[in-house]
């Protein structure tokens, strides 16, 4: 992991529940900056939201979404930007997300679980019945992708949103963001 040059954004990437758009709000109200959420991005542009998107044109149709609108994201600056769990699964947006200032937030399977126990809002996780063996065989498969996105890597749990945000913060200080 090392840091990129010229920083003028901030991706935010990890699993379903991990923080992203909260944490990511609060870093950009700190930096005041503006908060990309692409989830948001991709409902907005495909008119419809996010389980309709996968019903209506499966995983693959929602991941060409999902890489279209991060690339778009090149042109922000001084933005934060908050990405989908999945993001890293596809090669080019890991090879994007390597030349800029990613931080992977951290999370076990259990803790997220424990997080998305209220939600209907997430495809892969329907009719699952073990939600933790599904986010454990999700973090499987996307571990090294995380891994190799991301200039930092912070413990998402357990904190609080605030005190994952300051610890970021205080990171981001001593590289001159
Ligand atoms: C996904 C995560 C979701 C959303 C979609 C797919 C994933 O975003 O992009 O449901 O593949 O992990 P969050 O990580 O914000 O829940």
């Amino acid at each position: 992991m090392s840091f990129p040059v010229g920083i003028g954004k901030i991706y935010l990437i990890g699993l379903m529940g991990a923080g992203k758009s909260t944490i990511g709000k609060i870093l950009a109200d700190a930096l005041k900056w503006q908060l990309l959420d692409i989830d948001q991005e991709i409902e907005k542009f495909a008119g419809s939201d996010i389980p309709t998107i996968f019903d209506e044109q499966g995983e693959d149709g929602f991941r060409e979404y999902e890489s279209q609108v991060l690339m778009e994201s090149a042109a922000l600056n001084a933005a934060i930007i908050s990405c989908g769990g999945g993001i890293i699964t596809r090669p080019e947006n890991v090879k994007y997300l390597k030349d800029h200032l990613t931080i992977w937030l951290d999370i076990s399977p259990e803790e997220a679980a424990a997080r998305l126990e209220h939600s209907n809002h997430r495809p892969l996780l329907n009719e699952c019945k073990d939600t933790i063996k599904k986010l454990q065989e999700i973090l499987d498969n996307r571990h090294v992708g995380y891994s190799e996105a991301a200039s930092l890597r912070i413990n998402a749990g357990e904190q609080s949103p605030e005190v994952i945000a300051s610890e970021i913060l205080e990171k981001l200080e001593s590289i001159h963001v």
